[in-house]
């Protein structure tokens, strides 16, 4: 039996959207189902359950049109209640998805003066992110998209994407501050079809860009399921080209609407694999770049919950990353792990195809002794090492 998980602590580096707790069960169908309460009590309750820093949307903080006045004491509150409940604001985004001036985008609306309040209204959200010190801004483009084909100029779309990206990328370096950007893909919803729809496109979009060094990924588990991709695979290749600046944990079972749930609670074995990966790194390639920021959670209590189930879902997501780490720790550890790994072969995916100096004409005509259809017989037990880590998991 597995001992229960421990508490959460600072060095674990949970944190939290505001917008998670936060969310009051306003959905399509029905209305609220909890009070909203203030930015600032999130933020005490996070830290009382064992969270490490918090992260936040302009408008989670501050309404769409608030004076500066407004703007100035909201911040100032949560200022000071994050830093004497000893929170640390890590990310900071923009809200441009909910006011009716972004049904069509805010980057890439086909309105130029919508695009011009857009761009103003997230570097306004860069100093809010530069100001709480915060170390990467979030930018999930959810009304970039369409619902028909012929609603867009589709070359234009990515021009302008492109262009607003360089000018707020531009803009962050002027200030010399320490923050990079983070794209966050998602295949659909609320737009029929969302423009950057995966981590792969975010990717080729960042390699076009001017300043693109400091722009990066935040995926999101369910996003990338709702497309029906492994996110290990996703986080794995993002890691590989240098570009896993933040990361959106939660569940979803398979591809339907963005379900948001609690970490773990959807593809458990999928999740299993995330937290072995940002944990314990590549097998077999110790020397691999790691992820070591922030395990952020962007889930929602479920509409069914009231406040204590809110508190206590929020605290599943860490125990599950908890307890996952732990499982993973001892996989990891485990000698029939390591022997099923060697008989996979794994280990030794690590040494290049080609020999150090090794020619292509002395390549092409080597191994003449290679029998493929000996090759061919190659047991590579792959079943009996993922039945292991299921034992692992279910033990
Ligand atoms: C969603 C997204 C958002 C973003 C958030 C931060 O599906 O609604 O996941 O929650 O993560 O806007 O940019
Ligand atoms: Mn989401
Ligand atoms: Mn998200």
């Amino acid at each position: 039996m597995t001992s229960a998980p421990r508490t959460p602590r600072p060095e674990d580096k949970f944190s939290f959207g505001l917008w998670t707790v936060g969310w009051t069960g306003a959905d399509p169908f029905g209305a609220a189902t909890r009070p909203a309460l203030d930015p600032w009590e999130y933020a005490a309750r996070l830290a009382e359950l064992g969270a490490w820093g918090i992260t936040f949307h302009d408008n989670d903080v501050f309404p769409f049109d608030a004076d500066d006045a407004t703007k100035r004491d909201r911040l100032g509150r949560l200022k000071a209640a994050t830093d004497s409940a000893g929170l640390v604001i890590e990310m900071v985004t923009t809200n441009t998805f909910s006011h009716p001036v972004f049904k069509d985008g805010g980057l890439t609306s086909n309105d130029r003066s919508v695009r011009r309040f857009g761009l103003r209204k997230i570097l306004d959200a860069v100093d809010v992110a530069i100001e709480m010190e915060a170390s990467t801004f979030v930018m999930w483009g959810g009304r970039e998209g369409a619902e028909y084909d012929g609603s867009k100029d589709l070359h234009s779309v990515f021009e302008r994407y492109k262009e607003g990206l360089d000018t707020v990328a531009a803009y962050i370096k002027s200030t010399g501050a320490d923050l990079r950007i983070a794209l966050e893909p998602k295949p659909n919803e609320p737009r029929g079809d969302i423009f950057l729809p995966t981590v792969g496109h975010a990717l080729a979009l960042i390699a076009e860009l001017e300043h693109g060094d400091i722009v990066g990924l935040n995926p999101e588990v369910g996003h990338e399921q709702m497309a029906n991709l492994n996110y290990t695979h996703q986080l794995a290749q993002a890691l590989w080209s240098g570009k896993l600046f933040h990361i959106d944990l939660n569940g979803q079972r398979g591809p339907k609407y963005d379900q948001d749930l609690v970490f773990g609670h959807g593809d458990l074995l999928s999740a299993f694999f995330t937290v072995d990966l940002l944990e314990n790194g590549f097998a077999g390639n110790p020397d691999a770049p790691r992820y070591t920021g922030p395990r952020h959670f962007d889930y929602k209590p479920s509409r069914t919950e009231h406040l204590p189930g809110v508190w206590a879902s929020a605290g599943a997501n860490m125990s599950t990353y908890l307890l996952l780490a732990q499982k993973a720790l001892a996989f990891r550890a485990d000698p029939r792990v390591t022997e099923a790994m060697e008989y996979a072969g794994l280990l030794t995916l690590a040494t290049p195809t080609l020999d150090a100096g090794e020619t292509l004409e002395a390549f092409r005509t080597s191994d003449s002794d290679f029998d493929a259809d000996r090759a061919g017989e190659r047991d590579f037990g792959f079943v009996r090492l993922n039945q292991l880590a299921v034992e692992h998991l279910t033990s």
